[in-house]
């Protein structure tokens, strides 16, 4: 539980962060002038295609699939597609729930919060994402 307070307060001090920086809708660059997180991990399209490929390892991951027994499971595709995309700096708004109220009551573990994780690293090293883009990204998403 501790581990997973913590992680949602970095998460959201990165949203804001990287928010902050992508004050220029039609721009693909930064403030500084380097593509965003979202730019160089592929757009919108390449987000979903790793949100397909990692819901679809959680949902084969029987250290955590118990979790998503009653999961919306197209609607945690959107959220999470929605959640990546404006964390990198993309052009989304993250409509879903706040990470505490959306997991509340559900006793997730540091274990099973490690085996998620996992499950998304082995999805970026899938999709060939680059360390740094890699690290910003857990980052931005409380890793
Ligand atoms: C970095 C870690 C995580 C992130 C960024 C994340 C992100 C999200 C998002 C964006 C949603 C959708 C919220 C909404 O419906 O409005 C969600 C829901 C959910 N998450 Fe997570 N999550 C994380 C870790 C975990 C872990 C470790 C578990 C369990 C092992 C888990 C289980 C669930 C479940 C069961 C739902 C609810 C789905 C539903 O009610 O339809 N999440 N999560």
């Amino acid at each position: 539980m501790n581990t997973w307070v913590a992680s949602c307060m970095v998460v959201s001090g990165l949203v804001l962060s990287l928010g902050g920086c992508n004050t220029m809708e039609s721009s693909s660059a930064t403030m500084t002038g380097e593509q965003s997180l979202y730019e160089r991990l592929g757009g919108k399209l390449a987000i979903t295609a790793v949100v397909e490929d990692f819901v679809g390892r959680v949902a084969a991951d029987s250290r955590i699939n118990g979790k998503f027994a009653n999961a919306n499971i197209p609607r945690l595709k959107t959220m999470l597609t929605e959640q990546i995309c404006q964390a990198s700096g993309g052009p989304c708004t993250y409509k879903g729930r706040d990470m505490k109220s959306s997991h509340a009551g559900m006793g997730v573990t540091g274990e099973e919060f490690d085996a998620l994780v996992g499950d998304l690293v082995t999805t970026l090293n899938k999709f060939n994402v680059g360390e740094r883009e890699k690290n910003e990204l857990l980052g931005a998403l409380g890793r």
